[in-house]
């Protein structure tokens, strides 16, 4: 393809080296009107002389006119008919640009205004060639980009990693080494970078904040437009001394007149500047970036009062009962230090103590005449109780940010052995975490006074953890959270009581 637009592009020169020469040809006295002339010389001038030549010497009247079509003929094979020929061959090379074939070379060697028209014709139909070459270039750049970020929104993990993707492709269709996405720092009226994009692994220099108007990446985020100049890459928020200075084009985030920040990108060499089209190509994914930054902002302030709305139904449910005060709030700092004592990781444990805030909020469904009941509940009442952990796991899955905590909302009545519901899963089947939660739970049930009975001794619920670990507990459980009691209780004895308190919810019970 490449090859062949090289070639072409070969033909207009020799065409415009051809339309140079035009007044020699004109001198030669070649040109089109020079060739009319000529076919009427044929047409006109020699039939007179023919019949004065017949006249002069008698000649026969039929002989005359055969000799006069015959110069006729001659007149319009010799030379009209050639002019009628580049003609239509040009005629027929624009009806097939027309009907959207690839156009073809007019192959025309004359020296007059129809060899003049051919050339021009196809200088004309290299320059649409070109032009739709390029097109279908956007087009598939287009096609490509949309279709990563397609991919990505499907595999969607969050913000960053879109913000990511739209960077890299945005950077590298506009054939850019460097890309920076900023973002206005309100409070501070400065721009920081939220995501930066290299071809070589130039990294980006921590604490970069420049003023809001400072800079090309400051200025186009105060004054909302976009900018082609030329910057260094430590203007966009990479490392100083990272290279000298490039062609820069930066165009603002803006919704609706606020501006949200910058999307820059950089090409190493000054001289190879960014186009308009480059720069409407970026203008139109900063539009749709500053859209889904907008509404990613939106959806988590609308998440964060869920969540919050959640959290507050839990605590409703054990408003209800006086003797469940604190529960849930032990039982998530239980699961959590039980997490942590297995080695999981800090998100893990987050969802741990997540889980054990919200594990029995499905409670806020089920009757207060079964809920608040002292006495033990009959068979029909326990299956209705058993639903809030399945009430539990619908009100907390839809969240986003809560998803992995409402499958151990589900479990966490599971049992190791299988005795337990609501899908009496068994062992490994049973999320590591419900199981975390179902030990947690169970300490903290054991170890704080209920209305059907009075609180058991701290050693005599060690034991029973003991005696039912590989029954209704995960041994590898029961063994991390005995280790975490007996820790916290050699570091109660080494340290005053004050340490933990503030932001332990247990402090409440003896361990
Ligand atoms: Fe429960």
């Amino acid at each position: 393809m490449k090859a062949d637009s090289e070639m072409n592009a070969e033909k207009p020169s020799k065409a415009a080296n051809s339309t140079t020469a035009q007044p020699s040809t004109k001198a030669a006295g070649r040109g089109l009107e020079y060739r009319i002339a000529l076919a009427f010389g044929f047409m006109s001038f020699i039939p007179i002389l023919l019949l004065v030549w017949a006249m002069l010497n008698q000649i026969d009247l039929s002989v005359v006119i055969i000799l006069v079509a015959f110069s006729a003929f001659v007149g319009y094979f010799l030379i009209a008919r050639r002019m009628v020929k580049s003609v239509l061959t040009i005629v027929d090379s624009a009806r097939a640009v027309t009907s959207g074939e690839k156009p073809k070379t007019v192959e025309l060697t004359d020296q007059n205004e129809l060899g003049e028209l051919a050339r021009v014709f196809n200088r004309i139909t290299h320059d649409l060639e070109h032009k739709v070459e390029e097109l279908e270039s956007s087009r598939q750049l287009v096609k490509r980009l949309l279709s990563r970020i397609g991919t990505a929104i499907v595999s969607y993990e969050g913000i960053d990693q879109i913000l990511s993707l739209i960077l890299e492709n945005a950077a590298g269709a506009l054939d850019a080494q460097l890309g920076s996405l900023l973002l206005v720092d309100g409070e501070k009226q400065e721009l920081y970078v939220k995501m930066s994009w290299s071809r070589d692994g130039v990294s980006s220099a921590p604490g970069y904040r420049p003023k809001l108007g400072e800079g090309v990446v400051g200025w186009v985020s105060r004054e909302g437009k976009p900018m082609r100049s030329t910057a260094k890459p430590e203007n966009l928020g990479f490392t100083a001394g990272s290279g000298g200075e490039g062609a820069v084009l930066c165009v603002p985030l803006k919704l609706r007149e606020h501006s949200l920040g910058v999307i820059a990108v950089l090409r190493e060499r000054a001289d190879k500047t960014f186009t308009e089209d480059d720069e409407s190509l970026l203008g139109s994914l900063s539009s749709q970036v500053a859209v889904a930054i907008e509404n990613y902002r939106l959806n988590l302030d609308m998440e964060r009062t869920y969540v919050e709305t959640i959290m507050a139904l839990a605590i409703a449910v054990e408003a209800k009962d006086p003797y469940s005060a604190g529960h849930s709030k032990r039982v998530g700092f239980y699961a959590m230090h039980i997490g942590k004592q297995l080695g999981l990781d800090a998100e893990t444990q987050r969802i741990l103590n997540d889980s054990g805030v919200l594990h029995d909020v499905g409670k806020i469904g089920i009757k207060d005449e079964i809920l608040l009941k002292t006495s033990a509940l009959s068979p029909e009442e326990a299956k209705i109780m058993q639903q809030h952990a399945v009430i539990g796991q619908a009100i907390v899955k839809p969240v986003r940010s809560l998803h992995k905590v409402g499958d151990l909302v589900h479990y966490h009545h599971e049992k190791f052995d299988g005795s337990g519901y609501p899908a009496a899963l068994k062992g490994e089947q049973i999320p590591l975490g419900a199981r975390i939660l179902c030990v947690a739970d169970s300490w903290d049930a054991m170890v704080t006074d209920r209305p059907y009975r009075k609180r058991l001794p701290i050693e005599h619920a060690k034991e029973e953890l003991r005696k039912l670990a590989g029954k209704q507990y995960d041994p590898q459980v029961v063994t991390a959270f005995l280790r975490f009691i007996e820790e916290r209780e050699a570091n109660k004895a080494s340290h005053s009581e004050s340490s933990l308190a503030g932001n332990d919810p247990s402090s409440d019970i003896s361990t």
